[in-house]
């Protein structure tokens, strides 16, 4: 299948665009780098081993959006593109709204103009608010507690009714924690990033970025008092997406909603450790007050993804920190700056 991958250049992006590639699928790539460098382009190149398409462009411009659809014609859509910040979605709603939803728009325009019929969206497990554990795709108590969250329940709320109308069909897939790097090196988080998730922050105390670790508090009613998530390698679910898209061109099935995670929760104790393992240090932690909004302990159940998609969450955390590790020391000035050696398609 030829793959419309939008946000392609981000950090689940890049690494989805390397698996469907390695999966003898065709992806095309379209992002603006409001959130990644154009340079990851060259990475993925260097993986994969040959020229991948890519487009330089906002997908908020309708016109834009479609003229792309209309050259490429693809037969799928995985929509990555969007803002993810929860902190600066408060700040900045409208942002959020604004450039979550249009890029969602601009794609359903596309796909209608191009006959195109799969879409995968990118959700998260934040819809399940304070659900019950573990979070079940059954669960119809969905909320959301900052405008980031409420641009994912739209999204999800929106395309399942153009499903419902249309003979479009939408993968719904909610992410719980992705961590972890390409086991090259090559592609990642953006290791410069401002650390607001864990991870990333556990990286830069690693590498001496940032002096201490604190862990927002160790009060909660979990074995050690620290919070607890369903933490998973990116490549699985990179994996996922073409487990998902190569079920809805099988299925006539308008919407279908998947969790992605391993099932399994691990504290912020837990992977700190996973990490000293990895980087071979101790890690040096504070504990700090709770962080507003945050939920003592969630994870996935997994059995649907498993039993329909086939599709499992293979690697360990101690691989998500052994390679995220390693991808923080090939790039500790983060990813090169810069255009990159391809040239981009014009819309
Ligand atoms: P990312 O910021 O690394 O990637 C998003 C990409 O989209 C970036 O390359 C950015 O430049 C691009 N982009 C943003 N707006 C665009 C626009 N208007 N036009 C074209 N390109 C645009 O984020 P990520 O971590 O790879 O997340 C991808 C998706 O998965 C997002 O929708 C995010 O909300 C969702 N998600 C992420 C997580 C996570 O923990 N990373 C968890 C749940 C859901
Ligand atoms: C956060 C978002 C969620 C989003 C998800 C994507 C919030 C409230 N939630 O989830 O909407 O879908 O990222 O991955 O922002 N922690 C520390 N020290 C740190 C950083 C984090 O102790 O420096 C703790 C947090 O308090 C939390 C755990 O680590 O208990 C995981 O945090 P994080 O990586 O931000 O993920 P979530 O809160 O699960």
């Amino acid at each position: 299948m030829k793959v419309l991958v939008s946000g392609g250049a981000g950090y689940i992006g890049s690494h989805t665009v390397v698996q469907l590639a390695e999966a003898g699928h065709e992806p095309v790539i379209v992002d603006n780098f409001s959130n990644s460098k154009p340079t990851v382009i060259d990475r993925v190149e260097q993986i994969i081993g040959h020229h991948v398409t890519w487009y330089r462009a906002d997908l908020t411009d309708r016109a834009v959006t479609e003229r792309i659809f209309l050259r490429e014609r693809p037969d799928a859509v995985i929509h990555f593109a969007g803002f993810k910040a929860v902190g600066e979605s408060v700040a900045e709603p409208l942002k959020y709204y604004e450039n979550n939803l249009n890029t969602t728009f601009s794609l359903i325009h596309g796909m209608q103009a191009s006959g195109c019929r799969l879409f995968a969206f990118s959700s998260s497990a934040t819809v399940y608010g304070m659900a019950p554990l573990p979070f079940t795709e059954e669960e119809t108590d969905l909320s959301a507690l900052s405008p980031y969250g409420y641009t994912k329940l739209a999204g999800e709320r929106i395309l399942t009714d153009i499903a419902a109308a249309t003979d479009i069909r939408v993968a719904l897939l909610r992410y719980f924690n992705p961590v972890g790097a390409h086991p090259s090196g090559l592609i990642g988080e953006n290791p410069l990033g401002i650390p607001n998730n864990l991870m990333p922050a556990i990286a830069n105390v690693a590498t001496g970025r940032q002096d201490m670790l604190h862990v927002f508090g160790n009060d909660y009613p979990t074995p050690d008092g620290t919070c607890v998530r369903d933490y998973l390698h990116v490549v699985d679910l990179a994996d996922a997406h073409i487990a998902a898209v190569e079920w809805l061109s099988e299925h006539d099935v308008a919407t279908r909603i998947w969790n992605l995670g391993t099932g399994r929760g691990t504290s912020v104790l837990e992977l700190v450790h996973a990490f000293e393992r990895a980087c071979g240090h101790k890690l040096p932690v504070e504990f700090a007050p709770r962080r507003p909004g945050d939920r003592d302990a969630y994870w996935a159940s997994a059995e649907r993804a498993r039993d329909e998609l086939g599709w499992v969450a293979k690697r360990s955390v101690d691989d998500m920190c052994a390679d995220t590790w390693h991808c923080q020391q090939g790039n500790p000035d983060g990813f090169p700056n810069g255009e990159p050696a391809s040239q981009p398609s014009q819309a």
